[in-house]
């Protein structure tokens, strides 16, 4: 089903933060140590991850929690998750990996879902960017992100069976949220994307897409192709599937989420790849001298029908979030 921005904001605020209703929640809050994810089994189906796909050390080697590991953003978390993936890490395959699967008796495949979560690289045991790298994604790979892949190895890529659609620099240190918008019904999936505190706003239209899952195979992780000692760490949090109207908000449930969103998500409805630009600036005239209103971090600053301010605050500056519907103060 589809909301205008204008009914799904009055719905969230009659709803308060939340706007969809949660299916299956990812969070963390009940492992009080990674020791717990290891309840789980094929003949104990407890708590809400399936764990299994992961090497041969013991747990503590690949998952750790932390309040630090989280997106500070999301008060609605005590705790997030740190996962690893080394030499050590091969399942089944040559292939790394770190991954955590939905567990739940809910059917996550049907109508229109958000599934969203957050991920961050802190510049230590930084992602290796000549490997490919298969991030929060499905068995059938309809949508997924990717790292180490062209057309631009050093980016976080949004991918539609194969297809790049949206990209930004995996930049460390920057926690990204996200949300694919899959429509089971009809078969497309788009992209909802922010950094840190702000709202998500919808940087990619739905496209056809073989949307499908069993409800057991949205790998929440990293898989990293071919055996290589390089250790990495990312950082994951914030991870639940709604049903719609999405919740923009990061860390939902929470007080006084500023409702400054919504706005880039009437976009139309192109329907080329439309590559990141997330590092090009927005194409507006600054007058250097006068000064104006100026954008604040994370507000609106391009983009069309856009009229509002179209300078930064300092230090940030007007990035192309998805080019040329929303431009945004990072
Ligand atoms: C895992 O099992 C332990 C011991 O039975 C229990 O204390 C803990 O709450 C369980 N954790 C989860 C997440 O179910
Ligand atoms: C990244 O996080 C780890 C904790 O997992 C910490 O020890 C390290 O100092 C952090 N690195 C940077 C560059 O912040």
């Amino acid at each position: 089903m589809k909301y205008s921005a204008g009914l799904a904001s009055v719905l969230g605020l009659l709803a308060g933060a939340r706007a969809g209703t949660t299916i299956w929640s990812g969070s963390f809050n009940s492992y009080a140590t990674v020791a717990d994810f290891d309840n789980w089994s094929w003949s104990n189906e407890v708590g809400e991850y399936q764990w299994y796909i992961h090497g041969t050390e013991p747990t503590s080697h690949y998952l750790a929690l932390d309040p630090s590991f989280k997106n500070p953003a999301d008060t609605s978390e005590t705790h997030g998750l740190k996962m690893s993936i080394d030499s050590s890490a091969t399942w089944n395959s040559q292939m790394e990996r770190c991954e955590l699967i939905p567990q739940t008796t809910e059917n996550l495949g049907q109508g229109e879902l958000f599934y969203h979560f957050s991920i961050m690289q802190n510049g230590t045991n930084p992602p290796e960017s000549t490997l490919e790298h298969q991030i929060f994604f499905f068995e059938s790979h309809f949508t997924e992100l990717k790292y180490g892949v062209s057309p631009s190895p050093t980016d976080l890529q949004w991918m539609v069976q194969e297809v790049p659609y949206w990209s930004s620099p995996f930049t460390a240190g920057t926690w990204f949220n996200f949300a694919y918008d899959i429509d089971f019904s009809a078969g497309t999936v788009g992209l909802w994307a922010s950094t840190g505190g702000a709202p998500l706003t919808k940087v990619a239209q739905n496209v056809a897409a073989s949307t499908s899952t069993n409800s057991e195979d949205f790998h929440v992780g990293i898989l990293r192709i071919v055996n290589d000692p390089t250790p990495e760490d990312y950082y994951v949090s914030g991870v639940y599937i709604e049903t719609g109207p999405i919740t923009t908000a990061i860390g939902s449930g929470s007080s006084g989420s500023s409702p400054s969103s919504s706005s880039a998500s009437s976009a139309s409805s192109s329907s080329a790849p439309a590559s990141s630009a997330s590092s090009s600036t927005a194409p507006v005239s600054s007058t250097s001298s006068a000064a104006g209103p100026t954008q604040t971090q994370y507000g609106q600053c391009g983009g069309t029908g856009y009229t509002g301010p179209t300078t930064c605050a300092s230090p940030f500056t007007c990035k192309a979030i998805s080019a040329p519907y929303y431009y945004q103060c990072l």
